[in-house]
C-alpha cells in the first residue's frame, strides 16, 4: 500500500509517501519538510493564523515535489494519512481538508492520525525495528508520556508531565536566556561548550515514586541562576549543561522505572527532545547497561515530519480502518 502523508499540526508542513510493500526505512520512498520557523521568529513563538496560511501556500507544491521525488503520480496512491490532531485547529484543517479532498477524487480512503501515534510509531519505520511490548517515552514539545505498548494500538499511559512538556522546558529555559526561537535546539547546543557540574538543578519528582513529571520549576531555577550570574557567553553555556543534564537525568531515571514497573526490556523514544544527543546517549547507555535496548528514529524523524503520519496511516488502513468522509481537525485529543 502506497500512503500519501500530511502533516501539518503545527509550524512545520511535512509530506511523505510510504510503500508497505517495501517495507522498514526504504518503504519512506520520498518526504518534504517546510519549516515555518523564520516566519514566527519575530514573535517568540508560533502565530496561530500565519501557520495556518503558510501551509496553505506550502502544501500543495510539496505534495507535488514529493510524488516526483519518489516517481509516483496521484494515481498510484492507495491512501491518504493527515494529522486529525492535536494541534493547532486552523492549521489541522489545512491539511485534513487537503487529505480528505484528494482522497475523495482518488477514490481512496483517508485517515486521520494522533499526532503522538504518529511520533510514536516513528521509531518503527526504521530498519532493524522492534516489536512490542516496550515501553515508549514521548517527548516532544506538547507532551511528555510514558507509554506502555502492548500491541500497535494498544497503549496504556503510565506517566506524565504535569506542566509544562520537557520540549517547552527547553525553549521556555532557552528564552529566559535570550537564545532566539525556537530554543530547544539552540540550548542544547550551547549546552556543549558548558562545564558540567557548574550548575546543578534538581532532578524534579525523582525523589518519591510514580512516573509523572514536572518540568516548569526548572526553569525558575534556572532563571534565578542566570539573574544572579555575570551573565557572560561561558556562564550561559554552563547554565544550558546544568539544566540539560537536569532534563536528561530525570527522564532517564523515570525511563528505567517505567521497564522495571512493565518488565520490558525495549524502550523507544519519539518526539522531538528524541533528537536530543545527550539524551540519546545517556538512554542507550542506561538500557544497556540493564541486557536491553533504547530505540529511536533518525532525528529528522524525531521532530514533526510527514513520515510518521504516512507510516502510521498505512498500518491502520493496512488493518482495514476506514472512516466516513467527515474533514476532521481536533485540537484537544487523547490518544
Ligand atoms: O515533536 P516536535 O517537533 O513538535 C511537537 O509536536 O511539539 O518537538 C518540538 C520540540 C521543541 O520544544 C524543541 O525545542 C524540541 O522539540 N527539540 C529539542 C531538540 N530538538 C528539538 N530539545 C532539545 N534538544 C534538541 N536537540
Ligand atoms: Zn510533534
Amino acid at each position: 500500500m502506497k500512503v500519501l502523508g500530511i502533516e501539518s499540526s503545527c509550524d512545520e508542513t511535512g509530506v511523505a509517501v510510504y510503500d508497505t510493500a517495501i517495507g522498514g526505512a526504504a518503504g519512506l520512498r520520498a518526504q518534504a519538510l517546510y519549516s515555518q520557523i523564520a516566519l514566527h521568529a519575530d514573535y517568540g513563538g508560533v502565530v496561530p493564523e500565519l501557520a495556518s496560511r503558510d501551509h496553505v501556500r506550502k502544501l500543495l507544491p510539496l505534495i507535488r515535489q514529493t510524488l516526483a521525488e519518489a516517481g509516483l503520480t496521484t494515481a498510484d496512491l492507495d491512501g491518504v494519512a493527515y494529522t486529525a490532531g492535536p494541534g493547532l485547529v486552523g492549521a489541522l484543517l489545512v491539511g485534513a481538508g487537503v487529505a480528505r479532498s484528494l482522497a475523495w477524487a482518488l477514490d481512496v480512503p483517508a485517515i486521520g492520525v494522533h499526532h503522538m501515534e504518529g511520533h510514536l510509531l516513528a521509531p518503527l519505520i526504521e530498519d532493524d525495528a522492534p516489536q512490542p511490548p516496550f515501553v515508549a517515552l514521548l517527548v516532544s514539545g506538547g507532551h511528555t508520556q510514558l507509554v506502555a505498548v502492548d500491541a500497535i494500538g494498544r497503549y496504556r499511559l503510565l506517566g506524565e508531565t504535569l506542566d509544562d512538556a520537557a520540549g517547552e522546558a527547553f525553549d521556555k529555559t532557552a528564552k529566559l536566556m535570550g537564545l532566539p526561537y525556537p530554543g530547544g535546539p539552540q540550548l542544547a547546543k550551547l549546552a556543549e561548550q558548558g562545564v558540567p557540574g557548574r550548575f546543578k538543578f534538581s532532578r524534579p519528582m525523582t525523589d518519591r515514586p510514580g512516573l509523572d513529571f514536572s518540568f516548569s520549576g526548572l526553569k525558575t531555577q534556572v532563571l534565578l541562576a542566570w539573574q544572579g550570574s555575570d551573565q557572560s557567553e561561558q556562564t550561559r553555556a554552563d547554565i544550558a549543561r546544568g539544566f540539560e543534564d537536569a532534563v536528561v537525568d530525570t527522564l532517564a531515571i523515570k525511563c528505567e522505572r517505567a521497564l522495571d514497573a512493565t518488565d520490558c526490556d525495549t524502550l523507544i523514544v519519539a518526539g522531538g527532545v528524541g533528537a536530543n544527543a545527550r539524551l540519546r546517549a545517556r538512554l542507550v547507555e542506561m538500557c544497556a547497561a540493564r541486557g536491553g535496548r533504547a530505540c529511536f528514529p533518525r532525528p529528522a524523524l524525531c521532530t514533526d515530519n510527514g513520515a510518521m503520519i504516512a507510516f502510521a496511516g498505512a498500518l491502520r488502513l493496512e488493518a482495514g480502518q476506514h472512516e466516513d468522509a467527515a474533514i476532521r481537525a481536533v485540537p484537544r485529543w487523547d490518544m
